[in-house]
């Protein structure tokens, strides 16, 4: 009854973690695909191809059901791939609709026609493939009328975070939120879209204000998984063991993996 997880890289570990507070029992396979990463800076064609290669990867674990971890994956080839790619009997979700129920404060699942919100002024941080897809305002459309989106391609944040160098990430989220509010001086709420997003999410809401409501995803796609297992038990696949795949250097990545995280992970090759 295990359940993938995917990402470009490490970044989807902070929704992996979230998943396993959530439901400590549930075995989850996890697949970073190190050896493409990052992936914000591809073409949609090149995230399409290597996204559903990774997911055919996960169902050969057992998993029918996988979590896009990624945004940058969630926003340029999810919805190509739920059209036109995965079979009846697997599922591919992933992190904007949490997200962006969460944002519009309807029940997860919930898909009746758009109506006003409470929010107005949404500022959305993301890679910049993810900026590009405009995932985000098409799926926003779908669930609420009336709001408007200021989005900022964060470029160099993702490598920052990487490289452990947290000066320079501190430094380049304050120019990132310092560029974005001089298109829009005063979001309601912040949309962290990307995965290593969380851990620098002290310092986007000092740079934000406390005035300003920032959402991270990563609780957010776990309470939602939780309810949509609940609604669909039969999409827990048939593996039992949880596991770290790559398709990096296993080594390199687990101690990577294990800085970002703080606490020991070992990966496996894929
Ligand atoms: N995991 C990606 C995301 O959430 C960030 C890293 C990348 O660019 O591959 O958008």
């Amino acid at each position: 009854m295990a359940v993938g997880v995917f990402d470009s890289g490490i970044g989807g570990l902070t929704v992996l973690d979230a998943i396993t507070r959530r439901l400590p029992d549930l075995p989850l396979v996890y697949l970073g695909d190190n050896a493409h990463a990052p992936y914000g800076v591809r073409t949609h064609e090149d995230i399409f191809n290597l996204t559903c290669a990774a997911v055919e990867r996960l169902w050969e674990e057992g998993c029918d059901l996988v979590i896009l971890a990624c945004n940058t994956a969630s926003a340029a080839a999810l919805k190509r791939m739920q059209e036109t790619w995965v079979p009846a009997d697997k599922r591919v979700l992933g992190v904007f609709v949490p997200m962006i129920e969460a944002l519009t404060e309807r029940q997860w699942g919930d898909n009746s026609p758009p109506r006003e919100v409470a929010v107005r002024h949404v500022a959305l941080f993301a890679t910049p493939a993810t900026v590009a897809s405009r995932a985000f305002q098409r799926e926003l459309a779908f669930r609420a009328i009336g709001v408007d989106v200021e989005a900022q391609p964060c470029g160099g944040v993702v490598d920052a975070i990487e490289q452990g160098d947290e000066i320079l990430a501190e430094a380049l989220v304050r120019s990132h939120v310092e560029a974005l509010m001089r298109r829009m001086p005063h979001p309601q709420a912040a949309v962290l879209g990307c995965t290593h997003y969380p851990l620098m999410e002290a310092t986007f809401q000092d740079a934000l204000g406390p005035d300003v409501k920032v959402f991270s995803q990563a609780n957010l796609v776990a309470e939602s998984l939780a309810d949509y297992l609940v609604r669909r038990p039969e999409m827990l696949g048939a593996g039992t063991e949880s596991k770290f795949l790559t398709t990096g250097n296993p080594k390199a990545v687990s101690s990577k993996a294990t800085q970002f995280l703080r606490r020991r992970i070992i990966f496996e090759a894929a």
